[in-house]
């Protein structure tokens, strides 16, 4: 098999430690944030090189409500202004945008910016982006199985029906994003070794990497390198 053929189909990456990264550089928290966004921008361009086609980023979880108005407010008027900035550059690069979470639940201005993101790029079949916002794994599971319970109610399913695919349809990664692959390999940036509600169906076998830097210091080249090391694992899938 060629180095490429080796290559993860989907990389899914939880951007932690733009708070640590603040602090350490002794700037506000959403100063932080705006370094990780920038962090991204990269990632999504070395990415797109090496030939990945599908990477998901987790933004923002169903938990970060949890923290101050001003900083929750802040990740989302920074979203807007990345948006505003890169979406023409995305779209030339034929890269398409998709959204995992309920982003009807932002505030209005991010969502329309959202909204415009995705339409812009709903043709494009390029590198396939998704941006977890307001995503958590238990709630997403939670909808999927109401939108099944309702299918069972209609009569339109039975007991018999209900499989594993069907519950994967369900999902944000389902049906109404086109069937996203399950990631391959997840990242962690920032030293915590867990998931924190990101995909906990979708990651059943994915291989998972850690590093120790902050999500702004994270560089494409950490990153590829991640990706060369993922190309040596064995991965069994409970085979032998
Ligand atoms: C990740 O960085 C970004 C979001 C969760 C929105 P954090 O803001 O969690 O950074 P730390 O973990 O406090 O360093
Ligand atoms: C996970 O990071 C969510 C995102 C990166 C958006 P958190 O910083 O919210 O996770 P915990 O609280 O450390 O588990
Ligand atoms: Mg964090």
């Amino acid at each position: 098999m060629t180095e490429k053929e080796l290559l993860p189909c989907h990389v899914a990456v939880i951007m932690d430690g733009n708070g640590r990264w603040a602090q350490k550089n002794k700037v506000s928290r959403l100063a932080g944030h705006n370094a990780g966004m920038l962090a991204m921008k990269e990632i999504i361009k070395r990415a797109d090189v090496l030939g990945i086609k599908y990477l998901t980023v987790y933004a923002f979880s169903t938990e970060n409500w949890k923290r101050s108005k001003e900083e929750v407010g802040g990740i989302f008027g920074l979203l807007v202004k990345y948006v505003a900035s890169e979406l023409e550059e995305l779209d030339r690069n034929n890269v398409k945008v998709r959204i995992l979470g309920d982003y009807t639940k932002i505030p209005k201005t991010a969502a329309a910016s959202i909204e415009k993101a995705l339409k812009t790029t709903q043709d494009n079949d390029g590198l396939q982006f998704s941006i977890a916002l307001n995503y958590g794994s238990r709630q997403e599971i939670v909808r999927a199985v109401k939108k099944i319970c309702q299918k069972a109610e209609a009569g339109e399913i039975s007991e018999d029906e209900i499989t594993e695919e069907l519950v994967a349809g369900a999902l944000y990664t389902g049906e109404e994003n086109g069937n996203i692959p399950d990631p391959d390999l997840v990242i962690r940036t920032s030293g915590e070794e867990r998931i924190s509600n990101f995909l906990l169906w979708q990651c059943a076998y994915s291989e998972l990497a850690f590093t120790d830097s902050l999500w702004p210091d994270f560089t494409p080249d950490e990153f590829e390198e991640m990706i060369w090391q993922y190309t040596k694992r064995n991965r069994r899938f409970g085979g032998r």
